[in-house]
């Protein structure tokens, strides 16, 4: 007979097997519901909210989850939330409270009702990449009760790959466009992730009408801009703070040129907070070697012109998205590397 040890020892062998055997099988089962749906005019099969993604197999990763977290910034946060004030932007709000009180006192903080009250809420995330160019995805990419794209990623013109459907998009100045409703619906929230304060500043001066101050922006953001004001909101930066600590784990350190999350990777996080099924696409880049390969599905940016970028560390992110992906939280609707 086995002896106990021997059996433990057995069992430790075999977890990596079961686990991949998991993987599999999840995958397996949400491919094939998927390509179920694809391409007709049915809606998103809701059995992907049951099946393996409920089990939560992806806990293990100390993301510090907590389901139905409210998304965005609120003016009662101010009376309540002590733990906010402790770090400045992006990570936290001290020293920005005046420019964010002006700033709420006049804008919406509520998802809508029809998101809200979702039982099961399915996401996808599109990212920017050049992979989703050709993919033929748009139409299931417009199933899902909450897309979200990112700064000014344009929709017309790319719809069969893309979609045209857009719940929320991420954006800060410097990737605002300044008439947001010719790449979006009528009715998608426009989500600035504060960035530094003078983002908060850019859009107090939108929201009152004042005087533009230009200074503080890497990039000049726009002058003006036509979207409605009643569709922004301010996302909360604890969904940036934990992006950084506990997806990417970033450490700071003093003297070095800070290196912050980039859009995608937080909206990805935010979904993993607030979804029931989180799906991406368009994430990744080309192999860095081919410096002129293009990065995205739109415009005629390179890898030399990301790689000048320091801001962000893409590596470091796509490692992440390996491991949700490896644990089952999220799944990509198209082959990568
Ligand atoms: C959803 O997928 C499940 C499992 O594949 C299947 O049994 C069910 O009939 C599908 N429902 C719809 C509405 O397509
Ligand atoms: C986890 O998130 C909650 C808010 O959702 C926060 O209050 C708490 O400090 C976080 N815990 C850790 C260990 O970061
Ligand atoms: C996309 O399809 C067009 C038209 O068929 C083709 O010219 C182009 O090379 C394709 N691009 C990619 C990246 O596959
Ligand atoms: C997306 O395109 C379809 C088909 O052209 C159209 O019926 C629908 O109104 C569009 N939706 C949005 C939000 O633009």
């Amino acid at each position: 007979m086995m002896s106990q040890k021997a059996a433990k020892t057995w069992g430790l062998r075999l977890l990596p097997f079961l686990l991949f055997f998991i993987t599999f099988v999840t995958y397996y089962y949400s491919y094939t519901i998927l390509q179920s749906s694809a391409g007709t005019s049915k809606p998103l099969n809701k059995s992907l909210c049951g099946g393996f993604q409920a089990k939560k197999n992806w806990e293990s990763l100390n993301l510090n989850i907590s389901r139905r977290t409210k998304l965005f910034l609120k003016m009662d946060d101010f009376f309540w939330r002590e733990h906010m004030s402790k770090l400045p932007l992006p990570y936290g709000i001290k020293g920005s409270e005046m420019m964010l009180l002006k700033v709420l006192a006049v804008t919406n903080q509520h998802m809508p009702a029809n998101i809200e009250n979702l039982e099961c809420r399915t996401c996808v995330i599109v990212g920017n990449g050049f992979v989703v160019k050709n993919s033929s995805l748009g139409s299931l990419i417009n199933k899902y009760d909450v897309v979200i794209r990112l700064n000014d990623a344009p929709v017309r013109g790319y719809e069969d790959d893309v979609g045209n459907k857009t719940t929320m998009r991420f954006f800060y100045p410097e990737s605002a466009y300044y008439n947001p409703e010719i790449q979006n619906d009528p009715d998608t929230l426009m989500v600035l992730v504060p960035f530094k304060m003078q983002d908060l500043r850019w859009l107090k001066e939108i929201l009152y009408n004042e005087k533009r101050v230009r200074k503080g922006f890497w990039k000049p953001p726009p002058q003006i801009w036509l979207g409605d004001t009643s569709k922004i909101r301010v996302l909360d930066p604890h969904f940036l703070y934990q992006t950084a600590d506990k997806l990417l784990q970033i450490s700071h350190q003093k003297g070095k040129i800070p290196v912050h999350p980039t859009t995608g990777i937080l909206a990805v996080f935010v979904a993993l907070n607030y979804c029931d099924v989180v799906h991406i696409a368009g994430f990744g880049y080309p192999s860095s070697k081919k410096l002129h390969h293009p990065i995205h599905y739109y415009g005629y940016a390179t890898m030399k012109t990301m790689m000048q970028n320091s801001y962000h560390d893409v590596n470091n992110e796509a490692k992440a998205l390996k491991r949700l992906e490896d644990s089952g939280a999220i799944l990509y609707l198209h082959p990568h590397l």
